[in-house]
């Protein structure tokens, strides 16, 4: 099964980006261990990042079309983009939201993600572990549940 595995804003600078927040595993580093996750798991995983809005919206409509699973970190979108919400509400397939730091534990605004309301599940705080878990749950899941 195809699972897209999608990035928003700022996303491509991690590695050096707030390498005390987001660590130091690069995003090229995040993209082969995806990848390397999703052989192992028998997966077909595509992923990306964009720091434009109206392209994932176009990725998330496609994914709702094919009826996709999606890994979705939303960046900072999640705390205030309805348009990414509104997108991700009309996914068929599994949706994991997954966020590096714990958005918890960060500035006030960061507390509440939009997204979440209508994801099947959130990870955050695990770094980008998180997204490797997310994959291995969504393998699991499709596997007892075929679309
Ligand atoms: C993030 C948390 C967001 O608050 C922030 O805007 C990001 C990354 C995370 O992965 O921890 O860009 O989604």
């Amino acid at each position: 099964p195809r699972v897209y595995v999608l990035n928003g804003p700022n996303l491509g600078r991690l590695g050096t980006r707030q390498v005390d927040v987001y660590g130091l595993t690069s995003y090229a580093d995040l993209v082969a261990s995806c990848q390397a996750v999703g052989r192992e798991c028998g997966l077909d995983v595509e992923v990306r990042q964009t720091d434009a809005e109206s392209e994932m919206l176009g990725w998330l409509h496609a994914a709702a079309d094919e009826g996709a699973a999606v890994v979705l970190n939303p960046a900072a979108w999640s705390h205030y983009s309805y348009a990414v919400r509104d997108a991700c509400a009309m996914l068929r397939g599994p949706l994991v939201e997954v966020h590096i730091s714990n958005i918890h534990t960060r500035e006030e605004f960061r507390h509440h993600s939009v997204v979440s309301a209508v994801a099947t599940g959130v990870i955050c705080g695990l770094g980008v572990d998180g997204y490797r878990l997310a994959l291995i749950h969504l393998a699991q899941r499709l596997s007892e549940e075929p679309a």
